[in-house]
């Protein structure tokens, strides 16, 4: 059965979810599912905005077939080639042969690689800033290179003034019913799901996602419609303002976040005082990891949110305990920056912890490292309370 939702008059959401995936790319879990949103146009000229993922296929099949109503499809424009939105190319055109795929230059050559069917007839190449007239719908292609691969554009139509920003704005949750934000409690359901997979997959591309943002700012925006995630048709500028400082790294919060890695509870105790004395002090809205229990995506995307940082770490065979060290080297290569960082490390016979997370803290751009790194051999003592809260205090100022 079909199951498809009106967006305006003659747009309908032919889209669907996913709660079966257990991780997104076979990396990030997915507790709350995803969907894969397409949309469809219909005008004089019909036209499809991207397809979906493999796994929903069949519906989307049955979403398309219905909202045609036996018209033939023209145009299938794809935003974004990336394969949980493109598993359908090949199958549209068996269904409608004279369909005509728009698509940049490295969109066809992404075809080229992923597909081995022939598309030679049905290509319809665009630039950035060109136009293709639907009837009363006029759709506006703007390239959006590296947001967050190179071939992505968005789609702006005119008359609805709709942006199809491709995977901008989207978010990790499947739909429940409700397709618009402004339906849903967005910042209670969708909003730390939305930060994660911005950070964790788009993260990396802060400057291209600003550059993309300033070419939209050109346009009057009434609707976005997102690849995945609900469309939003009110309170735009509460997106756009999330967008605009995680894409700037700027925190959204002061606060801080706590991430250790510890094998027998001695680094754990130490974090549990430092963040006790820290609350004592009047920090509020902390939030602690132990890197081996917490998916690292969560722990960035709390980084992205928050202003201050607390690394703790076990020397493991005089170098760092392998989940912090790619922890770190994760942030890194995501790019994070402007952070406050504070280091706690440990060891029984040689300490190298701390001095190995420092340099890949001071390796990655604009972070401060707060005071002197916090050092401890196998277990933290009594006698270092003095230097703990000359740690905290420092730790503190740089707050407030
Ligand atoms: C496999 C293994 C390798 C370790 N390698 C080192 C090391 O190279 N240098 C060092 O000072 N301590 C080393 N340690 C000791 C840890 O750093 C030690 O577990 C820590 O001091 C105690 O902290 P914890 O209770 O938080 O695990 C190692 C421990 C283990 C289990
Ligand atoms: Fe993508
Ligand atoms: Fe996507």
């Amino acid at each position: 059965m079909h199951c498809v939702h009106k967006i305006s008059e003659n747009i309908y959401w032919v889209g669907g979810n996913d709660r079966r995936l257990e991780r997104f790319e076979n990396m990030f879990p997915i507790p709350n599912g995803v969907c894969y949103n397409s949309y469809l146009i219909l005008d004089e000229k019909t036209a499809l905005m991207d397809t979906v993922d493999n796994a929903i296929s069949r519906l989307f099949i049955e979403n398309i077939t219905h909202v045609l109503n036996g018209r033939d499809l023209d145009y299938l424009v794809i935003n974004h080639m990336e394969p949980d939105h493109c598993a359908n190319i090949e199958e549209l055109v068996r269904r409608y042969p004279n369909i005509k795929i728009v698509g940049n230059k490295k969109t066809f050559q992404f075809i080229g690689q992923f597909y081995d069917f022939d598309y030679s007839m049905n290509m319809l190449e665009v630039k950035d800033c060109d136009t293709l007239c639907l009837g009363k719908h006029n759709l506006k292609f703007i390239t959006a290179p590296m947001v967050h691969w190179p071939e992505v554009m968005f789609t702006y139509e005119e008359t609805e003034k709709i942006l199809f920003s491709a995977d901008a704005f989207g978010t990790f949750g499947a739909l429940a019913g409700n397709l618009f934000s402004d339906e849903t409690d967005y910042e209670h359901f969708y909003l730390d799901e939305a930060r994660r997979y911005y950070a964790n997959i788009v993260g990396k591309y802060g400057s291209q996602v600003q550059a993309a943002l300033k070419k939209v700012s050109n346009y009057e925006i009434k609707t976005i419609c997102s690849l995945h995630g609900p469309v939003w048709r009110e309170n735009l500028p509460f997106l756009i303002d999330k967008y605009t400082k995680w894409s700037s790294y700027e925190p959204e919060k002061s606060g801080v976040v706590l991430v250790y890695a510890s094998m027998y509870g001695n680094m754990e105790n130490t974090m549990n005082v430092i963040a006790n004395k820290l609350a004592q002090k009047g920090i509020k809205d902390m939030r602690m990891y132990d890197i081996s229990k917490t998916h690292p995506s969560y722990i960035i995307s709390d980084i992205w949110k928050y202003s201050h940082v607390i690394v703790g770490s076990v020397t493991y065979n005089m170098g760092l305990y392998y989940g912090m060290e790619s922890f770190l080297n994760e942030l890194k290569a995501l790019n994070m920056q402007n952070r406050k960082v504070g280091i706690v490390g440990s060891g029984t016979w040689s300490c190298q912890a701390a001095k190995l997370m420092q340099e890949i803290i001071c390796s990655m751009k604009n972070m401060e490292v707060i005071g002197s790194p916090f050092e401890i051999t196998s277990s933290m003592k009594q006698n270092q309370e003095e230097t703990v809260d000359k740690f905290v205090e420092e730790f503190c100022s740089s707050i407030n």
